[in-house]
């Protein structure tokens, strides 16, 4: 009845029940219609992982990622919503979902109509880091929410939106850079997925080039990355202390970090260095998925109560009904 739902620039990720979230590439590939069809009508949008494995295989077609910089590139955004809702429940009576801080009214109420009426449901908008304080349990505090695309910043009061930003610089950024040095070094380019891997699995990345197998190595890169996430953590930081200058000191007492980034190696460690004169960070034990899981607790909140208020004046409604008959 009740949906999460996180669009991000890279990764969807959608709950209906706040515990198990489905997480798929944030992908939309509308292809060419085949010469042939064999199998009887053909298909011409994919989505998600089926998207990952046309977009790498099939040439002519068009790939969309439905957010780019924090903007909302319109048409795969609802595609991506629909999938979501598709693969959970169809029938669902309420969507929550999040934004960047920064994206203006006018893209908010375009997204909340053409949403609401793709969806037919009722929607819910919120800034993204918003769900992660939620899932914690915090109505009050600070949240850096560091995704493939933009780095979200909210400062809440007792669930009153205070200030916020939307930086565009998020792990992409660091990828591009490491993706320069390896091009430099070995001479092959590699995907944000194959950098994933790379950093997190310890595995190894390859390619044949010049006849030749070239493979690059966690070891290989870690002393660059090291070096780039350092500046780049500074960056970020130094943003994230303007917006929290002149704030009281209660208002600080939980600062969260969020978002993919926060699991990459080093992030966390550097965030809590950079902030150990002003409070502890906290990360959610999933950060990928605790936006979504924050979204679907709010709304089911907001919706149990207006659903418990609206039983009891049925129950009311019926009583008195039965009444009248008696009378
Ligand atoms: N365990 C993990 N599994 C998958 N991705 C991970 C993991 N740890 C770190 N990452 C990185 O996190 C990225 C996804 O992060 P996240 O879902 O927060 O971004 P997003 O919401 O798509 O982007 P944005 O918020 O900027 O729109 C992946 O691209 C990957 O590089
Ligand atoms: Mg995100």
């Amino acid at each position: 009845m009740i949906v999460g739902l996180d669009i991000g620039t890279n990764l969807t990720k959608a709950t209906n029940d706040g515990e198990r979230v489905v997480v798929f590439p944030s992908l939309v590939v509308y292809g060419e219609e085949k010469d042939w069809s064999l199998k009887g009508g053909s298909k011409k949008v994919y989505i998600g992982e089926e998207a990952m494995i046309v977009s790498q295989t099939m040439e002519n077609v068009e790939v969309l990622r439905p957010l780019h910089e924090g903007r909302i590139m319109h048409q795969s955004y609802i595609e991506i919503a629909k999938f979501a809702l598709n693969l959970l429940d169809k029938n669902a009576k309420v969507v929550a979902t999040g934004l960047p801080v920064k994206s203006s009214k006018k893209e908010r109420e375009n997204v909340l109509n053409s949403l609401k009426n793709a969806l037919n449901c009722e929607v819910i908008l919120l800034p993204q880091p918003v769900g992660s304080l939620i899932y914690m349990g915090m109505k009050t505090g600070v949240c850096v929410d560091i995704g493939f695309g933009t780095t979200d910043i909210v400062v809440l009061f007792d669930m009153e939106y205070l200030k916020g930003d939307t930086m565009l610089v998020g792990i992409d950024d660091i990828y591009n850079n490491l993706e320069l040095f390896v091009r430099n070094e070995y001479g092959i380019s590699i995907t944000p997925e194959e950098m994933a891997k790379l950093l997190l699995e310890n595995g190894e990345v390859g390619r044949i080039r010049g006849g030749r197998r070239i493979v690059v190595k966690r070891e290989d890169v870690i002393q660059s990355y090291e070096e780039i996430v350092k500046g780049w953590v500074d960056r970020v930081a130094s943003r994230v202390k303007m917006l929290l200058e002149g704030l009281s000191t209660s208002i600080v007492e939980n600062l969260v970090i969020t978002g993919g980034g926060s699991l990459l190696p080093m992030v966390y460690e550097l965030f809590q260095r950079e902030f150990e004169d002003i409070g502890k960070v906290v990360k959610p034990d999933d950060p990928i998925t605790a936006n979504a899981k924050g979204f679907y607790m709010l709304a089911k909140k907001l919706k149990g109560l207006s659903e418990e208020v609206k039983e009891e004046k049925e129950e009311k409604e019926e009583k008195d009904a039965k009444k009248g008959k008696k009378k």
